[in-house]
């Protein structure tokens, strides 16, 4: 089984994506930590909260991290995820409390704990995930892995530049693209083609409260705000890749972050003509998306079942 630590901002797709994790047979969770993004911090940490204890795993620390941008104002994408961060699912207010300390000090002790057998995935901006290298160095060693959902290389959605991840935090994303690991980058040149259509959503009706409390009120607002054949589920890819890497094609590549330009801020300019250059991250380039429905169906499924 693979360990892994998930930092995320909660958030529509972020919340199929823990439920494809929690669900999976070949990852366990250490912990999940948040970060402001799709809406604000309070709100992430608290439908992380809410996640956990809907579906069931109390035990894995939820720690709050980062509020905004390390240098830039902050911004949301509530019109896209509703107020709560969640569209109009009705998941009940959490009982329980997030972990004591900082997402950023978690995700080093954690990784610390077990150097090379973790794997970190970001499915946010990467506030916590700089500010987590620039203070321990080492973490780009320590995890057996760094995968993210985030950045494109053909056109963005925040802008038609910049995925919202990324332009959510470029100096953050910048920092890193350059700390000497080698990022696995799910874009939305993947993503975008993940698409749950209206099979798909019928296909969750059928998946009692987990069906009608979370994944069809999700599935359907996000529908309502993104695409007419259905919304793509993001963060969901990221989190098959760590279960089954064949789903994805991957292209070594090198990738920077645009910070400073007028119209392109958070572009990630991704070159897949290495030249003499040691790449700085695998791309992915497509998805095999009859399968990936199928691993999403029959791990959504076995939760629903449990
Ligand atoms: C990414 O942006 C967020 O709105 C989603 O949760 C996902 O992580 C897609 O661009
Ligand atoms: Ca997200």
């Amino acid at each position: 089984m693979k360990k892994i630590l998930i930092d995320c901002d909660p958030g529509i797709d972020d919340a199929l994506a823990i439920t494809l994790a929690h669900g999976s047979a070949e990852l366990e969770i250490l912990g999940i930590t948040t970060v402001g993004g799709n809406v604000s911090l309070p709100k992430t940490t608290a439908n992380a909260l809410r996640l956990r204890e809907f579906l069931g795993f109390p035990e894995v620390p939820v720690v709050p991290g980062s509020p905004g941008a390390l240098l830039r104002p902050t911004i949301d994408a509530a019109e896209v995820h509703g107020d709560s961060g969640l569209g109009e699912t009705r998941l009940p207010p959490p009982t329980l409390p997030p972990a004591d300390g900082h997402a950023v000090d978690f995700i080093i002790d954690t990784l610390a704990s077990a150097p090379g057998e973790i794997s970190l995935v970001a499915i946010g901006p990467l506030t916590n995930i700089a500010l987590a290298v620039r203070k321990e160095p080492r973490l780009v060693e320590w995890a057996r892995e760094f995968v993210i959902l985030g950045g494109s290389y053909t056109r963005g959605n925040f802008s038609p530049a910049a995925e919202f991840n990324i332009a959510a935090d470029p100096e953050a994303a910048a920092i890193v693209f350059s700390a000497g690991w080698t990022v696995t980058m799910i874009g939305l040149d993947v993503s975008r083609t993940a698409l749950a259509t209206m099979a798909v959503v019928d296909r969750m009706r059928e998946m009692g409260r987990l069906g009608s409390d979370l994944l069809v009120p999700c599935a359907e607002f996000y529908g309502m705000v993104t695409a007419s054949d259905g919304p793509a589920i993001h963060d969901a890819c990221a989190i098959a890749y760590l279960i089954d890497p064949t789903l994805i094609e991957i292209q070594q590549a090198v990738v920077q972050v645009e910070t400073m330009g007028r119209f392109t801020s958070g572009m990630t300019v991704v070159d897949f003509h290495l030249g003499d250059r040691a790449p700085n991250a695998l791309v992915g380039t497509s998805i095999d998306t009859g399968r990936f429905w199928d691993l999403m169906l029959g791990t959504y499924a076995q939760v629903a079942a449990t």
